[in-house]
């Protein structure tokens, strides 16, 4: 599903060059759900752009689906972004004055062809992350973590085989993260691909496999013997009420 290969990235500001990926080398096959760690400025969130079709990289290949993202023009890049990834950011980026309903639609409107049962799909992507009750309510009348599941929402609205997400629990405290980290259990279940940027060690150990990026490198790539599972461990906070 996604394989790259001598992946570099050197940003440039005027004469400067600041080498970011120096070499990364990977294969992530369908429905696999994997973290990517690493200290901050090792050049996550430039891989994770990269890897959604948001920038490209200055050396390397990237086949997504057999598809050689790198030699795409602009439009067909994000042509294949729209097809087939869902990204959820630390900052939700949620427009202030949208409900819900709208910010969840708002990829749609986007679309090349405007799918009539639009409003549907957005109300079953929010009953999807437990927001059914909430479509109406704009980002200040939400908490953060209701702020990220309408983000999530979102995400999922285009039905992207490939879920990106650069730390999306790290501007929650544990309980909302650890609901954050139920739904991509859950929406790994269903058989998506997940990446999952974080600091967390404990967060990471959801996923089936951790990436670890050191100076721009992979420094290990393994799997995660025992999986953790955050609904459990959202039982024992005595969470889920909200679950309905
Ligand atoms: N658009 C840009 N132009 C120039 N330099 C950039 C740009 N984006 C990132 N960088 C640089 O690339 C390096 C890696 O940044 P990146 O955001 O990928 O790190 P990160 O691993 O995601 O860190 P964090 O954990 O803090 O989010 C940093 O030194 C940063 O300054
Ligand atoms: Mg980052």
């Amino acid at each position: 599903m996604i394989e790259v290969e001598g992946l570099e990235k050197t940003y440039f500001a005027g004469s400067v060059a600041t080498p970011v990926l120096k070499g990364v080398s990977f294969r992530i096959d369908e429905g696999e759900y994997v973290a990517i760690m690493g200290t901050s400025g090792t050049g996550k969130s430039t891989l994770m752009n990269i890897l959604g079709c948001l920038d490209k990289p200055t050396a390397g290949r990237y086949l997504l689906d057999g598809t050689d993202v790198v030699s795409l023009d602009d439009d067909a890049l994000s042509g294949l972004r729209n097809e087939k990834i869902g990204f959820v950011f630390q900052q939700f980026h949620l427009l202030e004055r949208a409900t819900a309903m709208r910010s969840v639609m708002l990829p749609l409107i986007y679309a090349d062809d405007y799918p009539e049962n639009a409003e549907e799909r957005a109300e079953k992507a929010l009953a999807a992350v437990g927001l059914a009750d909430r479509r109406q309510y704009r980002p200040n009348e939400l908490s953060g973590g209701q702020q990220q599941r309408v983000a999530i929402a979102r995400a999922l609205i285009t039905d992207p085989e490939i879920i990106l997400a650069d730390e999306p629990t790290g501007a929650l405290d544990r309980k909302s993260g650890l609901e954050i980290m139920a739904i991509f259990k859950k929406l790994h279940r269903q058989g998506r691909t997940i990446i999952l940027v974080t600091h967390d060690r404990a967060l990471a150990e959801n996923a089936q496999r951790i990436i670890v990026l050191e100076d721009g490198k992979i420094a290990t790539d393994g799997a995660v013997e025992k999986q953790r599972d955050p609904d459990l461990e959202l039982d024992t906070l005595g969470a889920g009420e909200d679950k309905k």
